[in-house]
């Protein structure tokens, strides 16, 4: 009897052509509709399959893969990947991917963006105009914090963080890091950028630009403590985890004065936002969508299709994905779970 193709789960609608590739080797089962999933959901899609791609609205642990014996390997649609429980897939043998560098300089884009818009006042005084305030114009209305001859501070300086300096650099910003490791000084040099500690990186910055992993070790990095550091005239932006910032202790900094404005592209709760957040008329909020480009979105479907492919042992790079996450756990196709060492 014919053995019956290998199954994979496709948890959200992506782009479909893209998708469609995966139908070459699998069986594949995909959501018609953007979904909420419970935990049982996710476990209950996961149980019958042997891979899957996830966008980051899916957390996946230890329970939801208890009962999916079959599962070798799940493809993560981002470069963040905190929704995923490495150790438990790890212990598991499953192996992880995510989508690093398609991404980059869409991102720093939109970094650059929020920050921009969050300094200059723009959606702000799109408002004010939509609300038919203009005639209440005055000489000192919409007043912004300029860019140019200003401080940027950029906490994680990874390849984003590193796009986001290279920008800076042509507004004529002088460029601060920190990074739990100092980069090399040929990327400094590039990037006209220079280290300092995490206290004096928030006390010089003009502008902060967060731009680093998220685990629970930097779990509210920006609290009060650290926001009473910065200067009130400063600016902060968010475009990496909303669980970096402390959100009750930033939106008593902005009403109070002791911060000008914020741009957040990420929410602790998200897709809710905190009330306290949107009641304030200094912070610029968007949904989540840094790395929202059409050919950026349709890079990352790509490359997460390429490594669910190769990670259950099919196509031109079988058993090699490019982008793996756990890169010692290789789930091999067709047989019994196994583990073994990916040269990188
Ligand atoms: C990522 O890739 O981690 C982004 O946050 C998703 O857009």
């Amino acid at each position: 009897m014919a053995e019956s193709r290998r199954r994979v789960w496709v948890s959200q609608p992506l782009f479909d052509d893209i998708i469609g590739r995966l139908g070459e080797y699998f069986d594949v089962r995909g959501a018609a509709e953007v979904q909420a999933y419970t935990a049982a959901q996710i476990a209950a899609h996961l149980r019958g399959s042997d891979g899957a791609v996830v966008t980051l609205n899916e957390r996946i642990g230890a329970a939801e893969i208890a009962d999916a014996p079959r599962l070798k390997a799940i493809a993560n649609v981002g470069v963040g990947y905190n929704n995923l429980d490495i150790p438990a897939l790890d212990a598991a043998g499953i192996v992880a991917t995510n989508t690093p560098d398609v991404l980059t300089e869409t991102t720093a884009d939109f970094g650059f963006a929020l920050l921009m818009a969050t300094a200059r006042r723009i959606t702000e005084a799109e408002r004010w105009l939509r609300d038919g305030q203009w005639r209440q114009w005055s000489f000192s209305s919409m007043l912004g914090v300029d860019l140019h001859g200003s401080t940027l501070g950029i906490l994680g300086m990874g390849r984003i963080g590193q796009g986001i300096a290279r920008r800076a650099a042509g507004f004529g910003m002088r460029v601060l890091y920190h990074n739990r490791h100092r980069v090399d000084a040929a990327i400094e040099r590039e990037c006209h950028a220079g280290y300092v500690d995490f206290d004096t990186l928030l006390a010089s910055s003009d502008h902060l630009v967060l731009v680093l992993p998220y685990s629970p070790a930097v779990h509210h990095l920006i609290d009060a403590a650290a926001l009473a550091k910065m200067k009130p005239t400063a600016t902060l932006v968010n475009i990496a985890r909303g669980g970096l910032i402390d959100e009750p202790a930033l939106a008593q900094a902005l009403s109070r004065g002791h911060l000008a404005a914020a741009g957040l592209d990420v929410y602790e709760g998200e897709p809710d936002v905190r009330p306290e957040l949107l009641a304030l008329r200094n912070v610029v909020l968007t949904p989540h969508i840094a790395s929202a480009s059409l050919d950026t979105r349709r890079g990352m479907v790509s490359l997460a299709v390429d490594n669910l492919i190769a990670a259950l042992g099919e196509g031109p790079d079988a058993g090699r994905p490019a982008t793996p996450i756990n890169p010692g756990v290789l789930a091999i196709a067709g047989g019994d779970r196994k583990t073994t060492a990916i040269k990188r």
